[in-house]
């Protein structure tokens, strides 16, 4: 989900709760049911994997488009939980069940919700997200 330059703090924070000496003290870990929590060495290729599987985050320079009308729909929609992702990351064909799988993830968070509008919420136009990411896809 995040990028990689914010993968250490976040990665810090679980792994710190995971030993019982987070925000929920003791009960995060008894949570953890006897699962034991990374030593140092499984951290370090825990936290090298995340970074190496991160989200690429967007270049604007790279997709000016993203700053005009048909990257709007985009941009408001998918910078809410994660930094925009690059629309090299996935081809054409594969980017609509990405956007649905983000839609699920929305609907889980009850952030942005197509199907229940609500004024004071941006609403997801889903045909504008995916005719945005699918132009600017990974081509073959
Ligand atoms: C409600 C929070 C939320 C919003 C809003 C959101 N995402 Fe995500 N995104 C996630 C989570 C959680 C993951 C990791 C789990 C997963 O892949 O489903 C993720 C992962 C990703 C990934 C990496 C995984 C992959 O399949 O490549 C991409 C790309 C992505 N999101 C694109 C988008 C796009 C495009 C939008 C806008 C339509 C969007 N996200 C909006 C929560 C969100």
């Amino acid at each position: 989900m995040h990028h990689a330059a914010k993968w250490p703090a976040i990665f810090e924070r679980m792994v710190v709760r995971m030993r019982g000496r987070g925000n929920l003290g003791e009960l995060m870990h008894e949570m953890m049911a006897g699962v034991e929590a990374p030593t140092t060495a499984e951290a370090e290729i825990l936290l090298a994997y995340l970074r190496k599987y991160s989200q690429r985050p967007l270049d604007p320079n790279k997709y000016p488009a993203v700053n005009l009308p048909e990257g709007q729909s985009f941009k408001l929609a998918c910078r809410q939980c994660h930094v925009l992702p690059d629309p090299q990351r996935h081809k054409a064909s594969e980017w609509p069940a990405v956007v649905a799988r983000m839609e699920k993830n929305m609907q889980w968070m009850n952030r942005v919700v197509s199907n229940q509008p609500d004024s004071r919420e941006i609403q997801l136009k889903v045909e504008e997200i995916n005719a945005f990411l699918v132009k600017y896809a990974r081509k073959g």
